[in-house]
């Protein structure tokens, strides 16, 4: 097995690697237990010390290659000043957006607010074997704005008409997030991360005569500053189904994570001069242990002979069994 980063930057090798998508999360006893002690999700993820131990929780139980910090992408936006509330079994909510507030954040105050981030990536870097990468993470601006506009009605919909207000910018609120996701890189990075993912949750909500305003330029941007920067980066462009290809070829990230739409074949085949990464649907995980390896096996299979970083297609979900997570796992190493 090889260390991510080394796979990102040397591409034309078979190498292989294996992490998962909130490894560090509540399908682990050892998660949910600090969680009920910290009922503040913001206040959770700006403690050192606790942040450190949960992000180290998966790589303590599994044998995988790489550990991702844990955080939140709406960090970013309650370091630019909105309150961000995490409701039970309902998800985020952002308080009313306040563009000159917004506007007027600058650096240091931002850096300063997300400090506790840094230094649980210093500790976390620390206490980590040197042959595994520790992946940093943002939101892509886009999916940041479905959030700080509150823009989406449910899982498919959403309020375009927020999107069309003539009293809100959208290019100057995407360029402001641009520049500050850029700073949350570098800070991480400064810190003792390895690797950026850049996780565009809800870029299958934009219309798509705008999906190259929204998505494909903010991406490029940022994947363009990690190249300047020489940092390894991932980008999961989720739900834009053959975009796919566009994307890839526009945006030109190091990596690219497959969402469980996306067939592997097609996308061993359309998707050029970038490692794939990902693509196994979570809910499989829910399912018979046959039913588990099979579907891994489809992916393992197609990309055996070109660099693929064994993932998911989404984060691991809340009611997985760790023991799936742990026999998956032995199931890929044994191939
Ligand atoms: O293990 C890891 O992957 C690292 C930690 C991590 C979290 N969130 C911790 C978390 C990462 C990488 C994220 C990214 C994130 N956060 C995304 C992008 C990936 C994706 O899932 O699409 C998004 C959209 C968010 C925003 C967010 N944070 C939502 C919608 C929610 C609530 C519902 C849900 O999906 O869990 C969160 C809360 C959150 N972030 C939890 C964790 C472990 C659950 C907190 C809890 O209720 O105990």
């Amino acid at each position: 097995m090889t260390s991510l980063k080394k796979i990102l930057s040397d591409k034309n090798l078979s190498w292989k690697s294996v992490w998962f998508m909130r490894q560090a999360g509540r399908y682990l006893p050892e998660f949910r237990k600090i969680r009920s002690q910290n009922q503040n999700f913001i206040e959770l993820c700006l403690n050192s010390k606790l942040s450190a131990e949960i992000t180290l929780q998966p790589i303590k139980r599994f044998d995988i290659d790489s550990a991702i910090i844990f955080s939140d992408i709406l960090m970013t936006p309650y370091a630019l000043g909105q309150d961000v509330k995490f409701i039970k079994d309902q998800g985020p909510e952002l308080s009313e957006f306040n563009l000159e507030r917004f506007l007027d954040s600058n650096e240091r105050e931002f850096s300063e607010k997300l400090f506790p981030v840094y230094k649980a990536i210093e500790l976390t870097r620390k206490n980590l074997n040197k042959d595994k990468s520790l992946i940093a993470f943002i939101g892509a601006p886009w999916t940041l704005l479905v959030y700080i506009l509150n823009i989406k009605k449910n899982k498919t919909e959403m309020d375009l008409n927020k999107l069309n207000n003539k009293n809100i910018n959208i290019n100057q609120i995407l360029d402001k997030l641009i520049k500050f996701s850029c700073i949350h890189i570098k800070n991480q990075i400064n810190a003792g991360a390895d690797i950026v993912q850049i996780f565009d949750s809800w870029a299958g909500l934009i219309p798509l005569n705008n999906i190259k305003d929204y998505c494909f330029i903010p991406n490029t941007k940022i994947v363009e500053f990690c190249k300047k920067e020489k940092i390894p980066n991932i980008c999961f462009p989720k739900g834009i189904k053959e975009k796919y290809e566009d994307f890839t070829r526009i945006v030109k990230p190091d990596g690219i994570n497959l969402d469980y739409e996306i067939d592997p074949l097609w996308a061993k085949n359309r998707l050029r001069d970038v490692v794939i990464q990902g693509g196994l649907d979570p809910k499989i995980l829910l399912k018979s242990e046959g039913e588990m390896l099979e579907g891994a096996t489809k992916y393992i299979q197609t990309f055996k002979d070109i660099p693929y970083v064994f993932n998911l297609g989404h984060g691991l979900l809340p009611e997985t069994d760790p023991d799936r997570v742990k026999k998956l796992i032995e199931f890929y190493r044994n191939f």
